[in-house]
């Protein structure tokens, strides 16, 4: 056992770093892991040695770290590429250059990182750093594709600033949200039944626009429907976060959305192929009719009357068969004589209802306090995080997936 740890590490993850600039971040995650009790070995290629010294990932993985001279050694019965692709659980290549991205595509095998690759046969999660013309390149994203397509986890870039001191796509994922694609694979392994399925979640206010600068919304802070993608995430399942709020790194895909009509297309176009429609948006009931061009000016109407017109339902809108769909009742009072009316009317298979009015959860808060009612109970979640408030509500999705 090593120094400082209370537990031998049950689980390990191998992470291949190769030689970009975002390595300062592998830093940072291998340390994570090693602190969440992933017992990770780090293997660099030549190119990475350039960037970081092997003994500061030594360092944060408490362990001794592999490169290419190591290939050639046999240890324990085996060469190395065999013995640690044996030893893992769960593979993560960060930073992948896109030269590392190209070798991994067409099974390359000219150095350690490359040939453990071939060699393991469980979870692989790439996170690619590169200059935003070097990733958008067609055969850098042809190869990402190649990898995807494997089954590989290919993490979402962000687009900012890079550190070639150009502005685009490319810059590598947060530690933190590699640390999320890992604890995701270790719940695929162990096989959930939201693992592998696709799942819709909305989340946020809509904005219906009066004129080019000024629309109708409300406060949704849109966190109860992220918990619910992230949860749903970390479970393994194929996570679509159509959002009205654009911020976030996500691990997952996100469809930023503005108005009802957008989310209403964006639902209908994502869900024809998932398993759960989770529907936390806070969706207005109501839109101008007209949308004035420009900026309506104060000095040429005295007065302002606007018509609002009834926007779609979505959840109405989306019921089919082999689609568990999940909709939201905020309600201004303990009314879950309302909740349970319009679980009825809208057909749902759970809803969720909580009280606005009670002090200190609710809109734009950290914390809810719900009711799910589903297909067979009423239960009741008292007053917690909105992270653990989605995590009863999945397991109640679980269980009408399981058919439960
Ligand atoms: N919803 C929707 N489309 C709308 C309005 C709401 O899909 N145009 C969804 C919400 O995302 C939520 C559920 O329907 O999951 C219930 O929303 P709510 O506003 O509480 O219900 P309404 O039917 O609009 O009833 P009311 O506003 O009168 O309470």
């Amino acid at each position: 056992m090593t120094a400082g740890q209370l537990h031998p590490p049950q689980r390990h993850v191998l992470v291949g770093v190769s030689g970009g600039i975002a390595i300062y971040k592998a830093v940072e995650f291998v340390r994570l892991l090693t602190k969440e009790g992933y017992g990770p070995t780090v293997v660099t290629t030549a190119a990475a040695k350039r960037f970081v010294m092997p003994l500061t990932f030594a360092a944060v993985a408490r362990a001794g770290v592999l490169d290419d001279e190591a290939s050639w050694q046999p240890s324990g019965g085996w060469f190395e590429h065999i013995e640690a692709a044996r030893r893992a659980d769960v593979m993560v290549v960060a930073p992948a250059t896109a030269n590392t991205v190209a070798k991994l595509a067409h099974g390359l095998a000219d150095n350690l990182l490359s040939a453990i690759y071939l060699a393991f046969r469980g979870p692989v999660i790439v996170a690619p750093s590169a200059n935003w013309a070097m990733y958008e390149h067609e055969a850098t994203q042809r190869n990402l594709e190649i990898l995807a397509g494997r089954g590989v986890d290919v993490l979402p870039t962000g687009i900012g600033d890079l550190a070639c001191g150009e502005e685009g796509a490319g810059r590598m994922a947060s530690p933190e949200v590699i640390m999320a694609a890992v604890r995701r694979a270790f719940a695929g392994l162990a096989k959930g039944a939201l693992a592998g399925r696709k799942i819709v979640v909305t989340a946020g206010g809509t904005r219906e626009a009066i004129d080019a600068v000024r629309y109708i919304g409300n406060r949704s802070s849109g966190k109860m429907g992220r918990a619910v993608a992230d949860e749903a995430y970390l479970r393994g399942a194929d996570v679509v976060l159509i959002t009205t709020r654009s911020g976030d790194e996500t691990a997952y895909r996100k469809v930023v959305v503005e108005s009802a009509a957008e989310m209403a297309d964006a639902v209908a176009r994502e869900s024809a192929d998932a398993g759960v429609l989770v529907m936390a948006a806070a969706v207005a009931d109501y839109r101008p009719q007209e949308v004035s061009e420009g900026k309506l000016e104060r000095a040429a109407a005295p007065e302002l009357t606007l018509r609002l017109v009834p926007t779609v339902d979505i959840l109405g809108q989306t019921r089919r068969a082999g689609l568990v769909r999940v909709g939201f009742a905020a309600e201004a009072g303990p009314r879950i004589d309302r909740a349970r009316a319009k679980k009825a009317a809208k057909g749902v298979d759970i809803l969720v209802f909580n009280d606005i009015l009670a002090a200190g959860i609710g809109i734009g808060s950290d914390e809810n306090e719900i009711t799910i009612l589903t297909p067979a109970r009423e239960a009741h979640v008292p007053r917690t995080s909105k992270t653990a408030c989605a995590r009863a509500l999945l397991d109640e999705v679980e269980t009408v997936l399981t058919g439960g």
